[in-house]
């Protein structure tokens, strides 16, 4: 299941700009590969290409060997839905939902919510929220709110976890239970972790970096 892209490139329309030139890389199954590089430089972009969420303009995305191209908008949906989590820089929890109802939200929508409930628990317990369960996302700290929608992003056991700046709102401590929180998820659970940032120290924790400049990988 690893993602390969080659000769990938991605170009916007409206200025006319070539974001992604000429992109080949490999993301193998289990690895913990950060995406540094200057603001500007295409870092989202790759992240949304390569997990499906934005289309390049060409080359070739395979995910366990499969052209993802291929894949018709509802397979890519459940695909997502089944092996991919995401997180933000911002959590877009839903602010009528609590904690809990929040983090089953992926789970609600395959009849699944219940089946999970204890797993969501389980979460809250690690992320040590668990006693939050019930509050709604404006009741908890920015910190809490970032735990709540790893959560989310990990109800459904992805294989992958994909993450854009994900300690980008939070203060230093609150930035470093995350990453404890995503290296203790690659070790023991062998998720494959792709983040962006431009925190360095961050960077470093992954097992590889990959350097994004003006669209290329250096
Ligand atoms: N939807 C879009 N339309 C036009 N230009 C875009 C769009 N999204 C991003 N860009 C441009 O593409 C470049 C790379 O953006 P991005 O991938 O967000 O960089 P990074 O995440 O490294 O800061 C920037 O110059 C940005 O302005
Ligand atoms: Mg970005």
């Amino acid at each position: 299941m690893s993602i390969l892209l080659e000769n990938v490139n991605k170009f916007f329309n409206t200025p006319p700009t070539q974001v992604l030139t000429d992109i080949t890389c490999d993301i193998k199954l289990g690895e913990f590969v950060s995406l540094v590089g200057r603001s500007g430089s295409g870092k989202s972009t790759l992240l949304y290409i390569m997990s499906s969420l934005d289309t390049a303009t060409s080359g070739s995305i395979k995910i366990a060997g499969d052209e993802i191209s291929t894949f018709s908008q509802k397979k890519l949906h459940q695909f997502r839905n089944e092996h991919m989590g995401f997180v933000f820089q911002f959590h877009y929890l839903l602010p009528e939902l609590t904690a809990e109802e929040n983090i089953l939200m992926p789970a609600r929508k395959k009849g699944l919510h219940h089946k999970k409930r204890d797993y969501a628990h389980h979460l809250l317990e690690e992320f040590q929220i668990k006693h939050k369960f019930d509050r709604l996302p404006k009741q908890l700290s920015g910190g809490e709110q970032q735990r709540v929608s790893i959560a989310r992003a990990l109800i459904m056991e992805p294989s992958y976890l994909f993450t854009d700046e994900p300690t980008g709102n939070l203060d230093s401590a609150n930035g470093e239970i995350v990453m404890t929180i995503f290296k203790k998820l690659n070790l023991e659970k062998k998720t494959t972790i792709v983040m962006v940032t431009h925190d360095p120290d961050f960077a470093n924790i992954a097992t590889r970096q990959i350097y994004l400049s003006d669209g290329k990988i250096t």
